[in-house]
């Protein structure tokens, strides 16, 4: 780990698998140039906050629901990162949409992991499970997942990463699920934070 890593936030929904691979990552080494030093979550039964109490993170909890009025919660979620200085912001199945505000806040210092090769099964509505099933209602022999900077048009913005998995004769959305984890999400997540988190570091210098 290098002096002064970059402050990462990642927010979460629900069972944070992928934080889970961020978490070893910096154990590893593998994250180098930052240190994730937030886990924000919309959810707050999430199974996320859970990894992130045993790995000694600081957590914090917005729902949807408490800020019911346009822009309430984008501004209660910058409050809250701007309060832990964080630099960088690690959508890691977050499952609320941002606003401009946020994303514009967040410029080029926001990314998302997202399950399948996009431009397929992306955009509003294709979230979790869903992006799986219709992978496989479409028939294709290939899918697999991308890592992506955030902008206000969901899943659009400029592809860092991607990797793909092959479909098996008899995959369930879940068993499809669970090989795009293994085999891609959890791999390009950590290798991406560490490429975005050296350039902003280099930036800063
Ligand atoms: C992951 O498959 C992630 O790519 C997906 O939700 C799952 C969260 O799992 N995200 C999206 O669909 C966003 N559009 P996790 O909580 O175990 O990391």
């Amino acid at each position: 780990m290098v002096d002064n890593p970059i402050k990462i936030a990642v927010l979460v929904s629900g069972g944070g698998t992928n934080l889970g691979a961020l978490i070893n990552a910096e154990r590893n080494g593998i994250i180098k140039h930052g240190k994730i030093s937030l886990v924000l979550s919309s959810n707050p039964r999430a199974y996320a906050l859970q990894r992130a109490y045993e790995a000694g993170i600081p957590t914090a909890i917005v729902t949807r629901k408490s800020h019911e009025e346009p822009g309430k919660f984008e501004e209660a979620l910058i409050e809250i990162l701007e309060r832990a200085e964080i630099e960088f912001v690690v959508l890691a199945g977050f499952m609320c949409i941002l606003g401009r505000n946020f994303t514009k806040r967040y410029e080029n210092r926001i990314i998302n992991v997202h399950p399948s090769l996009i431009p397929s099964f992306c955009g509003k509505g294709f979230y979790g499970l869903k992006v799986h099933e219709a992978a496989l209602s479409y028939g294709v022999k290939v899918t697999g997942a991308t890592v992506h900077y955030v902008n206000e048009i969901p899943d659009a913005g400029r592809i860092i990463m991607q990797k793909s998995v092959l479909i098996k004769e008899g995959d369930t959305p879940e068993t499809l699920q669970r090989r795009v984890m293994e085999q891609a999400e959890w791999k390009i997540l950590p290798k991406a934070v560490e490429k975005v988190c050296a350039e902003i570091f280099k930036s800063k210098k």
